[in-house]
């Protein structure tokens, strides 16, 4: 049985490394790259590295499911393995894979790509993420980014050798992207708009007339756009617009989508992206050469997740809404307030109230009620004055969250 101290806060049964303090972490910067010296640490990190060290912590800072991927998923893993699948697929993935996901798509959004040439499977939307931007950019090229969004996205930017350029979208508007702000972010250097909806940290889906406007934006300026589609499922009481099926932007749109949040398998790590092929295939150059192709057992397991995962998806969905609903009510109610998310499992308090910074919330929160938010600062320029609380963990918890919560906003609030 590993030290309390030093268990894994994602999955406790595995032991953290041990706990290195990031104040003035710092790197070789006689021999790593200016790109990388500059890259700042995940926000995250941080508070995981923190909350490893301490007992009787509610974490509401996980940004995965708290269930177990469903059975049926994980049998189709061990079948695979059993049958001996233990080689590469070919790059782009297995076909029956991209086929299924190619209906699927089909079938929800109506947007149309073809399985042979327009898909390819990668390593987590993580990995496509990273194709796309090495794909697109060149140096200095701008990509414009409405903040707070999920903490990889500058990160890919910068990497690629190109300039994130962060757009804060706000509380007053729901956390909507502003297409008149975003127009007067594009210069002859941009290249594309990332957008993450629905989005991680804030909960926001993006409504039909503002990527209506953004694609407009986008035809103007002759834009791509990188869709990150990653909780596609995961909606409450609104649809979900797949930005490729919106009038011409098949033609201008890399999708991307995944496994990780829909069906509980972040550690399988099978995401894809879809795009027009001549486009698809400047990804697939990167990816062939850096990756190959993503673990064939994880494919097979994804294929059935497709298949006949459904039902799995719907079930941790209504559960997500039922804390949902839990979680947006009591932070209301303590004087945190909170936009309605409609997506992902994430709310977005506002903690004004306190006069505090997110960074000194989250520290003074989890050292003096033991329950740990990330500060929405890590999530770019839009979050400051913001924490995040993900709702991926057990009802009763967030029930216990809560009441600590009040506790501390009695002496704070
Ligand atoms: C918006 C968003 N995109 C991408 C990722 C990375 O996901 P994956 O596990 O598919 O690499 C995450 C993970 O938290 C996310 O929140």
């Amino acid at each position: 049985m590993a030290n309390p101290s030093t268990l894994n806060p994602a999955n406790p049964s595995i032991p953290s490394a041990p706990v290195v303090p990031l104040k003035g972490e710092s790197v070789d910067k006689r021999y790593l790259s200016e790109r990388v010296v500059n890259l700042k640490p995940s926000g995250i990190r941080k508070f995981f590295d923190i909350v490893a060290t301490m007992q009787d912590v509610i974490s509401l800072g996980i940004g995965e499911p708290d269930f177990a991927t469903p059975e049926r998923i994980v049998q189709a893993g061990i079948r695979s393995l059993e049958a001996g699948e233990t080689h590469y697929t070919s790059n782009m993935g297995r076909f029956a894979l991209r086929q299924a996901l190619s209906e699927h798509l089909y079938q929800r959004y109506q947007v149309s790509y073809n399985p042979a040439t327009e898909i390819i499977i990668t390593v987590g939307v993580s990995e496509a993420l990273y194709l796309a931007m090495t794909a697109l950019l060149n140096p200095g090229e701008e990509v414009i980014i409405p903040t707070p969004c999920f903490v990889a996205y500058q990160a890919e930017v910068i990497l690629a050798g190109g300039v994130p350029v962060e757009l804060p979208t706000r509380a007053i508007d729901g956390f909507q992207v502003d297409p008149v702000r975003l127009e007067k972010a594009v210069t002859s250097r941009t290249k594309a708009i990332l957008l993450g909806f629905p989005n991680n940290p804030t909960g926001a889906v993006a409504s039909r007339e503002v990527l209506l406007e953004i694609a407009a934006i986008a035809e103007r300026h002759d834009l791509i756009v990188v869709s990150d589609e990653l909780y596609d499922q995961l909606v409450y009481d609104v649809p979900h617009i797949c930005f490729a099926s919106l009038p011409g932007m098949y033609a201008r749109t890399i999708l991307l989508g995944g496994f990780s949040k829909n069906y509980a398998m972040t550690g399988w790590r099978i995401g894809f992206a879809a795009a027009p092929e001549q486009i698809l295939r400047g990804l697939l150059r990167v990816h062939q050469y850096t990756i190959m192709s993503a673990p064939t057992i994880a494919q097979d397991a994804a294929l059935e997740a497709i298949r006949n995962g459904q039902e799995d998806v719907e079930r941790m969905r209504l559960e997500y809404n039922r804390r949902r609903l839990l979680i947006v009510n009591g932070l209301n109610r303590l004087g945190l307030p909170t936009v309605e998310p409609h997506g992902a499992f994430y709310a977005f308090p506002s903690i004004a109230a306190t006069g505090m910074d997110g960074e000194t919330f989250a520290q003074k929160l989890l050292e003096e009620e033991r329950v740990a938010v990330v500060p929405g600062n890590a999530f770019g320029a839009g979050g400051e004055g913001f924490v995040r609380c993900s709702y991926a963990t057990a009802y009763e918890k967030i029930e216990e969250a809560l009441n600590r919560m009040e506790r501390f906003m009695q002496r704070y609030g």
